[in-house]
């Protein structure tokens, strides 16, 4: 049995802004279901939903801060979490990075400088845990120090860093710098330090003894300039530890037993699905017609995922008999343009802006295609609970996506593969090509329900990333 510390700084569903959150419960939930001794930690922010019962674990200084190590459980499961409590940089309500109007806090470098320091205390059994773990898992730059602070330890744990996003580098000045008082030696070109700034990220693909990300193709893809931000040169220099693991998906995002759904069904009930569609109709107040192509999107609405792909072809796309549903809150520039649209073609269009579980879930059981023009995408979730919902995805050829979608061809159709609909070009009118040839395929029923029986049937369970990771640990020893 291994013991893992799993470092991050969210967790569904205590605290959540994407899929780093979904991964965060769903994979130590897996590790610890193979038999693991899987522990999270995570800072105690003010908006944490917490169920569980909390108690107060221990209580230290680290610099001039009192830190409480406060003690729960992940939800619905056994895997502890320890939540670092240091009101003074996480008692904030609202999202743990960002302040109301989507500007980073000023003192997030401090703030997840003090987190990684915290779990360097746990992971060297010094916080009165009696428990020092036999590898360290770190997620993205908010847990980037751990790994480089770690190597400086006498006898330390090995460590994992697993890369989520690239384009969120945790970049801070020369004076933050400074002031985080860093070891100096962990300054150099070689480790923290990145044109002049330094680099949280760069902490964690330097100092890591292995490297992983969300997918296979995201892995290659990060190892060139287009999608490696100035760090593909590194990333290159350290391809043999670097690893691409796909996400799986949440037992939760299961249509035979949701009940967040109005009605629950399988590949062999998809009368039930079209039920779905009318009440996801009904609610939204869209005409009822259950045989239109309605179209989702649940998405940030930020460039990454293409949203303006989407908007620049939205015009044509509304002249199509066709229904469109969104889900989604981010670049106000974005969401003002859908508003407009959706203000504009009432009968044809919802729009939610806002962030909303139980309405993400209905329109995945309702929805018949789901869009994913992303620009580039490290995983994706969505893709993957689409057809777990029989929903088609439509996505771009990248990350992820390429990984978990098989497109509609005809030799894909006949070997009984085909789950989805694949484009290559980051434009407008490839996403809207790709969304015709959704429509035309929509209108041989027969054909439809083959490629939603493809896409329900694919495993997309956490069991074999999660036995990946466990050999992986085992690698490091
Ligand atoms: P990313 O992490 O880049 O945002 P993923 O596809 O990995 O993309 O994960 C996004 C997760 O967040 C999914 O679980 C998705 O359903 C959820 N999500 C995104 N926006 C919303 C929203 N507005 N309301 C509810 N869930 C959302
Ligand atoms: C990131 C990526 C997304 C991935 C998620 C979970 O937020 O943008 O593609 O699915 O992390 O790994």
């Amino acid at each position: 049995m291994k013991k893992i510390l799993f470092v991050t700084s969210e967790a569904h569903p205590l605290i959540k802004t994407g899929g780093l959150a979904d991964v965060s419960s769903s994979l130590p939930k897996a590790l610890s279901t193979l038999g693991q001794d899987v522990r999270l930690v995570l800072p105690n922010y003010g908006s944490l939903k917490l169920d569980n019962e909390v108690h107060l674990h221990s209580t230290f200084s680290l610099g001039s801060h009192t830190v409480k190590l406060l003690e729960t459980k992940l939800p619905d499961s056994t895997v502890p979490v320890l939540l670092v409590d240091c009101p003074e940089y996480f008692a904030m309500a609202g999202n743990p990075y960002v302040d109301a109007f989507g500007h980073s806090y000023p003192n997030n470098a401090e703030r997840f400088a003090l987190f990684c320091r915290v779990a360097i205390e746990i992971a060297m059994n010094r916080v009165e845990l009696d428990w020092k773990p036999d590898v360290v898992h770190c997620n993205d730059w908010q847990t980037g120090l751990v790994p480089a602070l770690l190597s400086l330890e006498y006898q330390c744990p090995p460590t994992v860093f697993t890369i989520h996003n690239m384009a969120y580098q945790g970049l801070f000045s020369g004076i933050t710098a400074a002031a985080l008082q860093l070891p100096s030696q962990l300054l150099s070109q070689d480790g923290l330090e990145f044109h002049g700034m330094i680099s949280f990220i760069k902490g964690g693909i330097a100092y890591a003894d292995k490297i992983t990300t969300v997918s296979p193709t995201y892995a290659q893809e990060i190892q060139t300039p287009e999608f490696g931000y100035g760090l593909e040169g590194l990333l290159i220099y350290r391809n043999d530890d670097l690893v691409g693991i796909i996400n799986g998906i949440d037992a939760e995002w299961n249509p035979e037993i949701d009940h967040l759904i109005a009605h629950t069904y399988s590949s062999y009930s998809l009368e039930n699905k079209v039920k779905n569609k009318i009440a996801l109709q009904t609610h939204l107040n869209l005409p009822k017609d259950e045989n239109v192509l309605v179209l989702g999107l649940i998405s940030r609405l930020v460039e990454q995922k293409g949203i303006d792909l989407l908007l620049d072809c939205l015009q044509e796309l509304l002249t199509l008999p066709v229904q469109i549903v969104i889900l989604g809150s981010g670049d106000k520039g974005f969401e003002h343009r859908l508003q407009q649209f959706a203000a504009a073609y009432t009968h044809k269009m919802s729009l939610t802006l806002g962030y909303n579980e139980s309405l993400a879930h209905s329109i995945e059981a309702g929805v018949d295609v789901f869009l994913m023009p992303s620009r580039f995408e490290p995983c994706g979730l969505n893709q993957m609970y689409s057809q777990r919902y029989g929903t088609l995805p439509i996505v771009r050829k990248t990350g992820g996506l390429a990984d978990t979608v098989i497109d509609t061809l005809p030799e894909s159709i006949v070997e009984g593969t085909a789950t989805g609909f694949i484009f290559n070009d980051e434009h407008a009118g490839a996403l809207l090509e790709a969304i015709k040839r959704a429509m035309l395929v929509h209108n041989i029923p027969q054909v439809w329900q083959q490629l939603q029986t493809n896409a329900m049937h694919g495993d997309f369970s956490w069991k074999n990333s999660a036995e990946q990771y466990l050999a992986l640990y085992e690698s490091i020893e």
